[in-house]
């Protein structure tokens, strides 16, 4: 068994070796193709040999033939929404000969959607900045920056491969400044496939505008003033009352000096006496 085996794989390998060497004109591996969803393709469907016989374009998907030459057709396959695997294939010189197209689907940023929270702000608090792009794949390639003016405030780039599209949120804390009402803040997401065999798509959200106001007095502040203004009070009645009391007082010490001198002049004509 083992040895059978072994014999299997080794014929293997052989056929394997024989067939690269013997094919190396025909054999051409693999294009890797990246559409976005919902998008069309083409293909250029081009035969090995000058006079190829049934060049044709293997898809259940919708496709047009474009242009056609001797040795090569350009189809325009319609509406791809799903990974795909097209055939080309021919025949040449009575020998059939394929070549695979791999499509794969990504999810472009359609939409950049950008918000201010709170919209209005007092200068030297902080305010939101938050970037959704939805519904994108993969999120590998995409890069969401987000500006005022022309100047980049955050810039953040993504991981991951997985195929399903999905939401994409950027959420950035800064700190409002009085010159940032004059700004429109915006948000780019940029997507770029290219080292994957696709493009580069690049979108921007309307721009926003951020409503700055002057500092509002805060709590402490109000509580200072408030207290300042009941010592102001209490201050301003003391003074009223000591005037009000000095007043009597000073109708009543007429009064005590009055008794006083009474019995200063008793004291007075007791001295007199004793001496
Ligand atoms: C298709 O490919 C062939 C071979 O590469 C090329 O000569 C031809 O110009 C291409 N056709 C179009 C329409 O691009
Ligand atoms: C192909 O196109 C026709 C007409 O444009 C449409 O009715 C049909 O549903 C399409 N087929 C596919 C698989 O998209
Ligand atoms: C594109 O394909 C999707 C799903 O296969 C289908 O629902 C849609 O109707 C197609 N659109 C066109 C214009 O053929
Ligand atoms: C921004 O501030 C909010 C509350 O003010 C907080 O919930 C959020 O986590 C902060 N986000 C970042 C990215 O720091
Ligand atoms: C901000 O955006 C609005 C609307 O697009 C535009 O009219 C205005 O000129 C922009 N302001 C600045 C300072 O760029």
């Amino acid at each position: 068994m083992a040895l059978f085996g072994g014999w299997g794989m080794l014929a293997a390998f052989l056929a394997l070796l024989c067939c690269r060497g013997s094919g190396v004109k025909a054999f051409q591996g693999p294009e890797h193709l990246m559409v976005g969803s919902g998008e069309s393709q083409f293909i250029n469907c081009t035969a090995s040999c000058t006079d190829p016989k049934k060049l044709v374009l293997e898809t259940h998907l919708n496709k047009t033939l474009l242009e056609s030459q001797a040795q090569w057709k350009l189809f325009k396959v319609a509406n791809i929404s799903k990974d795909e695997k097209l055939l080309c294939s021919f025949t040449c010189g009575g020998r059939q000969e394929t070549k695979v197209f791999i499509v794969t689907v990504f999810y472009p940023p359609k939409q950049v959607l950008l918000t201010l929270w709170p919209t209005s702000v007092a200068a030297g608090t902080l305010f939101t900045i938050e970037c959704r792009v939805p519904a994108v794949a993969p999120l590998e390639g995409l890069t969401v920056t987000l500006l005022r003016g022309t100047e980049i405030l955050y810039i953040q780039t993504f991981v991951g491969t997985a195929p399903s599209p999905q939401d994409a949120v950027v959420s950035h804390n800064t700190t409002a400044h009085r010159e940032d009402g004059h700004h429109n803040f915006s948000c780019e997401a940029q997507m770029d496939l290219r080292s994957r065999g696709g493009g580069l798509v690049h979108r921007v959200s309307d721009p926003q505008r951020l409503e700055v106001k002057e500092p509002e007095p805060n709590t402490q502040m109000v509580i200072i003033i408030a207290v300042l203004i009941v010592l102001l009070l209490v201050f301003v009645t003391f003074v009223f009352l000591c005037f009000v009391f000095s007043q009597k007082w000073h109708r009543g010490r007429t009064g005590y000096y009055a008794v006083h001198d009474h019995w200063r002049r008793l004291i007075g004509s007791h001295r007199a006496q004793t001496l």
